[in-house]
């Protein structure tokens, strides 16, 4: 084991919540379930929760279809009796649902039943918790702050949302409350003549770069469906005040002692610049950032710098056999092409280990063969991650 991972591996013993982050497709679910599972097979109580798996991945954590729900995980069945050692404790994962956390967190909020009913039954609430900016990201905060809360758990792993920005679901609290708050004060006030603008509801409410949520405004506007959303947005301002104290929980909860930020990036210059960015907004934000995990790093087969153009230069035989020639020659260029995408991936390594210094660890995960989809597979990164 690395100095790196020995230190990643103690600093998510040292911790109860570890949110992993990163941008789209960098393998911030798959690093998630292996920091999980590592965890739980040194006798931890761990959940991970995570968001739209690949469907295999899902399947063999056993959460194929079930949202919002703990499912344990046999660990003796996945990994077999030889792979789990005497003192290991649990693995639960779950699949994150917003609309399903919207509905708990109505259920939390509303103050009588009646409001409840009003805003579950209202057509409005149903294509806006779906769709509502932010609300993914913000009801994945929301649900770990429940599961931190309940106290089953020694860990919680938070695998966060692909956004197209890092950050995003860390305003997403904040952006949250001032759509809701700005909703309720002025957004349903008519117009001149009691007439609705859609248009200026829709920029006033999300903004201009809102078009989702404003599609959404306009596909269903009519008569009756301002007057869901009038009634949508009284019963709301009922939870406001919850919501608000709860965002103030999240944001607490994410910069206590007991959470560590984790980043995912993918080797290669764009996803580390995009990285140290992030790095460096926690650092302002005073969110505690604990390191990165440099996924799918493409190995080095040797630590002798570029290989040559000539095969014959580097100690193949010869020989008259054109077939057995062409065949070397092919291989040769595919070691070289290798090992030219492994300097490429250490040049960028490099530079990142440039900029945090000793600060921050990194830890690099090598590129598998395959995809990484079931426990097994899961548990050969754990040789990286601790
Ligand atoms: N070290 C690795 N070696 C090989 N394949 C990997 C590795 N890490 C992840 N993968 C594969 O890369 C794909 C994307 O991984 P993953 O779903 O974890 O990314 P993600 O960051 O969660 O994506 P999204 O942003 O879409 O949620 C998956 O098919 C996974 O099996
Ligand atoms: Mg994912």
């Amino acid at each position: 084991m690395s100095e790196a991972s020995e230190r990643l591996a103690g600093i998510v013993a040292g911790h109860k919540v570890v949110v992993v982050c990163g941008t789209g497709g960098v393998g911030k679910t798959t690093v998630s379930s292996a920091l999980a599972l590592g965890a739980a097979l040194q006798g931890r109580r761990v959940l991970v929760m995570t968001i739209d798996p690949a469907k295999r991945l899902a399947d063999s954590l056993g959460i194929e279809g079930k949202l919002n729900e703990a499912t344990e995980i046999d660990l003796v069945a996945a990994l077999g009796a030889d792979a789990v050692p005497p003192g290991a404790g649990s693995l639960h994962a779950m699949m994150l649902d917003a609309k399903g956390t919207w509905d708990a967190t109505i259920r939390r909020f509303a103050k009588t039943e009646e409001t409840q009913e009003r805003i579950f039954a209202n057509s409005y609430y149903q294509r806006a918790s779906e769709s509502l900016s932010g609300s993914q990201e913000y009801m994945a905060m929301e649900r770990l702050l429940q599961m931190y809360e309940a106290g089953e758990y020694d860990l919680v792993v938070l695998d966060t949302p692909p956004t197209r920005n890092a950050l995003d679901f860390l305003e997403a609290p904040d952006r949250l409350m001032a759509v809701l708050e700005e909703g309720v004060l002025g957004w349903l006030i008519p117009r001149k003549r009691g007439r609705f603008s859609a248009v200026s509801a829709g920029v006033r409410l999300f903004g201009k770069g809102r078009e989702a949520m404003f599609s959404v405004l306009e596909r269903f506007m009519g008569g009756d469906v301002i007057r869901g959303i009038a009634d949508f947005v009284g019963a709301f301002s009922e939870l406001l005040e919850g919501f608000r104290s709860r965002a103030g929980d999240v944001m607490k909860l994410l910069r206590g002692e007991d959470t560590a930020f984790l980043m995912v990036a993918s080797p290669n210059r764009i996803a580390l610049s995009e990285a140290l960015y992030f790095h460096d907004r926690l650092a302002e934000a005073e969110i505690p950032f604990r390191g990165f995990v440099i996924n799918r790093v493409r190995p080095t087969s040797a630590s002798s710098g570029a290989p040559g153009a000539d095969p014959w230069a580097a100690g193949f035989e010869r020989s008259d056999d054109g077939v057995r020639s062409a065949v070397v020659e092919a291989v040769w260029a595919d070691h070289r092409r290798r090992a030219r995408w492994a300097m490429v991936d250490r040049h960028h390594i490099a530079a990142l280990a440039a900029h945090c210094g000793d600060r921050v660890p990194y830890v690099e995960v090598p590129e598998l063969e395959g995809e990484v989809h079931d426990l097994d597979a899961l548990r050969l990164l754990l040789d990286y991650l601790r």
